[in-house]
């Protein structure tokens, strides 16, 4: 049993709108989860966005810019209107070139369809995502360049193949039966032959080498018409930028909701965690905010944390956080958006009691142990 205790620094933006109710929710859960299972996260604040651009005159100040380049990672609340100098700028400046996007079905939250459990590996750092636009005839003409190089092609159909295998590895052999490993290539060369027809032979190049991996292609107007037809058909989707942008807010919501969903943007050794969704500013204030996509993105973190730093006690506690979701959520505590009538705080309060109370039963089943494999990015 491992009993020594890790400190991990997390930078933290509490962002806009509902931003830091929902992640001052996943702050103490986190708090909590860290006590139980011998964890410190030291957080540290990086405020950005359009009330840091208020107080500062930057939405990303520089004090907050190196406090994230000296942290383990950053935890994320969304931001308003200030997305391009916030979370684009770190995108690209620490090279978090894949955006990995979870939506599956929880057996707790209704949803319109069931079986769903896919992944969108979303390319981050290029596609019309570079932001060059260029304005001509006095404005009454606008070009937007979108780049798509080989090279970040290629590494992102890496994540992705990779992602199909550990996803394969953590199934039960039940689990195997109903789902085989695939990838699919969204794209749209048909029309744009060039720039996603590159995208598309760089990921039909790599796919050579994950054999055992089933590897399609689908046009993106297709994959859009798929995910509302046959959601539990899909298992890894690699796609580029935009389009991963705008399949992964239709892919939570068929699978239970934008409300719930995750995302994680990692690079080669640091990565941010954040929501899917927005910042919600009509709902701002009131204390109604569904706090579940920041936990579930807070247990992305602690996954991120136990493969990366082999951590077993973070391994550990993100069971827990689910596990406990999972609990809380069926008993009827949760918010508006996903049929309850709970505040956010009640929310997040139930769930850290079910953390205390589940706790000696996770560490006496001995979960807390050695990590063997990297098999745990199973997103
Ligand atoms: C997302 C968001 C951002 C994006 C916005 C806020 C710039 O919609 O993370 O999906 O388009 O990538
Ligand atoms: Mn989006």
């Amino acid at each position: 049993m491992q009993e020594m205790t890790r400190a991990f620094r997390v930078s933290y933006i509490e962002g806009d709108g509902i931003g830091p109710e929902i992640f001052a929710s996943s702050r103490s859960v986190l708090e909590t989860l860290g006590e139980c299972f011998k964890i410190i996260f030291e957080f540290v604040p990086a405020p950005a966005g359009d009330q840091a651009k208020k107080d500062f005159g930057e939405a990303m100040p520089k004090s907050s810019y190196s406090a994230i380049r000296e942290s383990d990672l950053c935890l994320k609340a969304p931001v308003g209107e200030t997305a391009l100098e916030t979370i684009i700028y770190l995108r690209q400046q620490l090279n978090l070139f894949a955006n990995i996007r979870p939506a599956k079905n929880y057996r707790f939250i209704e949803s319109k369809f069931r079986g769903v459990d896919l992944v969108i590996v979303r390319e981050n750092t290029e596609d019309l995502y570079v932001s060059r636009e260029f304005e001509e005839m006095e404005g009454r003409k606008a070009i937007a360049l979108k780049v798509v190089t080989e090279e970040a092609s290629k590494r992102i159909a890496r994540t992705a193949f990779e992602i199909a295998l550990s996803r394969e590895a953590s199934r039960s052999n039940e689990e195997k039966k109903l789902r085989a490993p695939s990838v699919v290539c969204v794209q749209k060369s048909n029309v744009l032959p060039k720039s996603d027809g590159l995208f598309l032979r760089s990921c039909d190049a790599v796919s050579k080498n994950f054999p055992s991996v089933k590897y399609s292609s689908m046009y993106v107007d297709t994959a859009a018409m798929n995910l509302v037809r046959s959601p539990e058909s899909f298992d890894v989707i690699v796609t580029s930028n935009m389009y991963g942008d705008i399949l992964s807010d239709e892919a939570s919501q068929v699978a239970g909701g934008l409300g719930l969903a995750p995302s994680g943007n990692l690079g080669e050794d640091f990565a941010l965690f954040e929501p899917v969704h927005g910042c919600a500013p009509d709902i701002a204030g009131k204390g109604i905010a569904n706090p579940l996509s920041m936990l579930f993105t807070a247990k992305m973190m602690l996954d991120w944390l136990a493969t990366r730093k082999r951590d077993s006690n973070c391994a550990a506690a993100s069971k827990c956080l689910e596990s406990s979701i999972s609990a809380v959520t069926a008993s009827g505590v949760k918010t508006q958006d996903i049929g309850g009538t709970s505040k956010t705080a009640q929310v997040t309060q139930s769930i850290s009691s079910e953390i205390r109370k589940q706790t000696g039963e996770w560490i006496d089943d001995g979960n807390i142990g050695t990590i063997k494999e990297d098999v745990l990015l199973k997103w």
